[in-house]
């Protein structure tokens, strides 16, 4: 079998099929390689996998990410359950767009879900293109913004306050909420992505928190009007997943959003990400 990809019409996505990601050959690795970075979100359905395999998978392409305010599966201090079970009242985790960790100095370069456990309807997540964004943005807004830096934040979800307001108590998955949430990050607001040299629209609503030297209420206009210009639907991938699927996707460009849609039902999917280096 020879590895086969379908590009989505915008080449926002793509679908791999053709190889057995628990056995990849060098060769293998960097044909996906290639395609995670000029599609974004890769995607590979039947792979069933067991722990090891994903562990063993994720590190063909770098070492882990350090993954902060979730407790870990326990003896694999690199997989996160992103679990909600069938009883579960509040929003799914992940429910609101964001970049993985965008909060750190060196936010994760990729993230890796696997579906262990996929409900009969709903639980799709959602994509966003932030190449494209900043491609198309109003070329008076790109030139207020081309040197801005935006500060980053994990304490809307994982301060204290945060993790009682969002009603972290309720959710199966552990959360470890800290006052180390209040800490802030900057990071460019147009940032350079560090392989391809595209640049990017790279602020998102649950961890930008503001721009550097800048009042909140005008900062908060200025964010405002460049979410509404990420999240339109021209540059959204809606995955929709089936059980053992596994997507990568480059947290460096893209934004992503858990949806609901499954109360009643179990959601399972297993979680890794890869290290990456300072937005510049
Ligand atoms: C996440 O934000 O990493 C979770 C995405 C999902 O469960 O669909």
């Amino acid at each position: 079998m020879r590895l086969q990809v379908a590009a989505h019409e915008n080449d926002f996505g793509a679908s791999l099929t053709g190889i057995q990601l628990s056995d990849l050959n060098q060769e293998q690795v960097q044909s996906v390689r290639e395609a995670w970075l000029q599609y974004q979100v890769i995607y590979f359905p039947q792979q069933p996998l067991s722990h090891e395999e994903l562990q063993h998978f994720t590190s063909h392409f770098g070492s882990f990410g350090v993954e902060p305010y979730v407790k870990a599966m326990d003896g694999y201090q690199n997989i996160l359950e992103v679990r909600r079970n069938p009883d579960e009242q509040i929003p799914p985790f992940g429910a609101s767009w964001h970049s993985d960790w965008s909060f750190q100095a060196s936010p994760p370069s990729a993230t890796i879900l696997h579906a262990k456990v996929v409900p009969p309807l709903g639980g799709d997540t959602h994509y966003a293109d932030g190449i494209r964004a900043y491609e198309t943005l109003d070329p008076s807004l790109r030139n207020e913004i081309e040197d801005m830096w935006a500060i980053h934040s994990a304490r809307r979800p994982y301060s204290h306050e945060g993790f009682e307001t969002t009603g972290g108590r309720g959710r199966s998955m552990t959360i470890l909420p800290s006052d180390s949430a209040w800490e802030t990050q900057a990071h460019p607001i147009v940032r350079t992505h560090p392989e391809s040299g595209r640049k990017v629209l790279w602020v998102n609503p649950v961890y930008t928190i503001g721009i550097r030297d800048m009042a909140d209420d005008e900062a908060e206009l200025v964010l405002q009007k460049l979410f509404s210009h990420c999240l339109t639907d021209q540059f959204v991938y809606k995955h929709k997943w089936q059980k053992d699927m596994l997507i990568m996707w480059d947290n460096r460009s893209v934004q992503h959003c858990a949806q609901g849609g499954y109360d009643g039902h179990l959601r399972v999917m297993h979680r890794t990400t890869l290290a990456g280096d300072p937005p510049h």
